[in-house]
């Protein structure tokens, strides 16, 4: 396996060197990864399998795991997941926990478990009968152990690789019909429509989930991407999908059974009246969608501190309040044009990560996929969410992956209980957090796990836990600094805007401000952006989230090691007053 994986790396870094130095850096953590064997960059393999603590998800000894997911698309033309032209599939399954993924909501096409000649056809079969000569040869050197066999083997053997490489794998029921998805009217909406049949969906869902039985990296049954259409209704939701979360369980209990919601998975208001009713309990999960676009323009045509506030309002209507009545809420879908020219996308992409970082949600990126065989037509087709670039060599935009990292771990929950519940303070615009390097240099943001542990008092002051400084506004554009006074204007921060995302306190000279970062990402006070009205504008450099963590600071750690090498009886407070540590 390890001497497999080396000579995969070797040709393919002969073949990619040649064009790209990125490709070297995107392939470095591999090959770290696959010479030395015994260190582990990856988080901790969870203990499977998963079940639910209240809106936990949680592995068998308790712990919490964060689902921090990308999404891996196999239900299109070719029912051959995407990529396997370009690279060895253990290179890309390295590459997906490299990046700090735990886990793949991979997607499948109904007919793929219902119709034994498309699951028998071959790949090469499959690509030939599309004219996708070009693919056959991609796979041909990049994973010529797949070309001959039956499409259903090949998706067995992607799951494997994910496994071998502790990645956790979600199988999607993404449409009936293999094919680009989703439309109103493409017959693959709602039970019913031409595609959509009940029974053979159940037998569908059946098939995969025993197939997958003592698979123990295959975690969860995502049970049908996004109902829609003009089928839809509440009451075939419950009778249709109570069927298939017991068909699934019945074949496989150690999977966790994912529902989604009505138009577009955006829509599962109709739980607050009704509770889903099935024989089992530990394993439902409820996944919504939240784009850019689900809002069609709205992010790049209105005010974002409005638009945030709306739409984040809608949500909590429509699917996050579920949080509050005890169930995991999962994202399985957002993601946003990684060239970074999208003003709709990068809009709504500062409000959303606040919001998943606020509750510390379970996600799922779309998409990994960096180009398709072949999609609505079009062969190669460039795919601007994808985190792979086209030629699934290069990382399209680090810069945004950098950003996603602080939601790829836990914040909180069940067994990371390791410090007193505290806040940390988030920057979405960054992905990072409010914290100091030293006591001499000013407050400025850092990496998440290095954040400082603060309180957000009843008196809208934010302290440093353990110390008695709190943040306070100096003059408008100097650095925000740690006082002792923390009964002053200057220490009041009120959480402000639609958005509820601007921190806003009082300058020396009695003007209001608000927290903002610099282009060294100082902490500063600005004059407030974009309250209200104003639609060029973008407030996101001023918005922050304070999220409830009890992470220890990684900082914190070592702290707590020299308080208890070097004994200080009595000295506490003093220690404390100039927060030394
Ligand atoms: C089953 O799959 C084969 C191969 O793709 C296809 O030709 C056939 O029409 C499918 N049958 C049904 C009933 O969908
Ligand atoms: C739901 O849709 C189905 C199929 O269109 C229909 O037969 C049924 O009457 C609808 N039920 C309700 C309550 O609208
Ligand atoms: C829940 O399902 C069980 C078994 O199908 C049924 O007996 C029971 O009446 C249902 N309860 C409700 C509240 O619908
Ligand atoms: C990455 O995204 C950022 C903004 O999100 C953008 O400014 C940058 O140009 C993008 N980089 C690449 C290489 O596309």
């Amino acid at each position: 396996m390890q001497n497999q994986s080396k000579d995969m790396i070797m040709i393919f870094m002969r073949r990619c060197l040649g064009f790209s130095l990125l490709c070297f850096l995107f392939l470095y953590p591999f090959i770290i990864t696959i010479l030395t064997p015994q260190t582990k960059p990856h988080a901790a393999a969870a203990d499977l399998p998963l079940s639910t603590n209240s809106r936990w998800v949680v592995d068998e000894s308790g712990r919490r795991v964060k689902l921090a997911c990308v999404n891996w698309v196999s239900h299109l033309d070719a029912v051959v997941a995407e990529g396997l032209s370009k690279q060895p599939m253990d290179v890309i399954s390295n590459g997906i926990a490299s990046m700090g993924f735990n886990c793949v909501r991979f997607t499948w096409p109904l007919f793929l478990a219902t119709n034994d000649s498309l699951a028998s056809l071959t790949v090469r079969k499959s690509f030939q009968r599309l004219g996708l000569f070009e693919s056959i040869a991609g796979i041909q050197a990049n994973n010529p152990s797949i070309i001959d066999l039956p499409l259903i083997k090949a998706f067995q053997m992607v799951v494997g690789s994910l496994g071998d490489n502790n990645v956790m794998v979600i199988l999607d029921n993404h449409i009936s019909n293999p094919g680009w998805c989703c439309s109103n009217y493409d017959g693959n909406g709602f039970f019913g429509d031409k595609y959509f049949n009940p029974d053979v969906w159940i037998t569908g869902l059946t098939k995969m989930a025993t197939l997958f039985n003592g698979v123990t990296n295959v975690v969860g049954m995502s049970l049908r991407n996004e109902l829609r259409g003009p089928r839809q209704n509440v009451s075939d939701w419950y009778r249709y999908m109570q069927k298939g979360a017991e068909a699934v369980h019945s074949a496989n209990p150690n999977v966790l059974v994912i529902l989604s919601g009505l138009s577009y998975d955006k829509d599962l208001s109709f739980i607050s009246n009704q509770p889903v009713n099935l024989s089992f309990t530990g394993k439902l999960v409820f996944e919504v969608h939240w784009y850019g676009f689900t809002d069609g323009q709205a992010w790049a045509e209105g005010n974002p501190n409005q638009v945030c506030g709306n739409v984040v309002n809608n949500m909590m209507r429509t699917s996050g309040f579920l949080l509050d009545q005890g169930w995991p809420l999962f994202v399985t879908e957002f993601g946003v044009d990684l060239r970074g020219g999208n003003v709709n996308d990068n809009r709504y992409l500062n409000c959303f990560l606040g919001w998943a970082a606020e509750h510390d949600l379970d996600w799922a990126y779309w998409t990994v996929v960096g180009s398709y065989y072949l999609r609505e037509g079009v062969v190669g087709l460039n795919e601007y969410y994808g985190l792979l670039n086209w030629n699934w060599c290069d990382i399209r935009n680090s810069s945004f992956l950098q950003r996603l990292s602080a939601l790829q771990s836990p914040f909180r929950g069940p067994g990371i209980e390791e410090t007193n519940l505290h806040k940390v303070i988030f920057h979405p615009l960054t992905g990072l957090c409010v914290l100091r390097k030293s006591i001499f240099d000013p407050l400025r943001l850092g990496p998440c796990s290095e954040s400082e542990a603060w309180s957000y008092t009843a008196q809208n002051t934010l302290s440093l836990k353990g110390t008695y400084l709190c943040l306070q506004a100096d003059c408008l554009q100097k650095p925000a600094r740690l006082g002792i006074i923390c009964t002053d204007s200057d220490s009041r921060w009120d959480i402000i805007s639609d958005s509820k995302m601007h921190l806003s306190s009082k300058a020396s000279n009695g003007s209001t401000v608000c927290l903002d970062v610099d282009s060294s990402n100082t902490i500063v006070t600005k004059p407030c952006k974009c309250l209200n009205k104003d639609k060029t504008c973008d407030p996101a450099s001023q918005w922050f989230k304070l999220v409830d963590s009890t992470k220890s600071s990684t900082k914190t750690k070592s702290i707590i090691q020299f308080n208890s090498i070097s004994n200080l009886p009595g000295k506490d407070n003093l220690w404390k007053l100039f927060d030394l540590f």
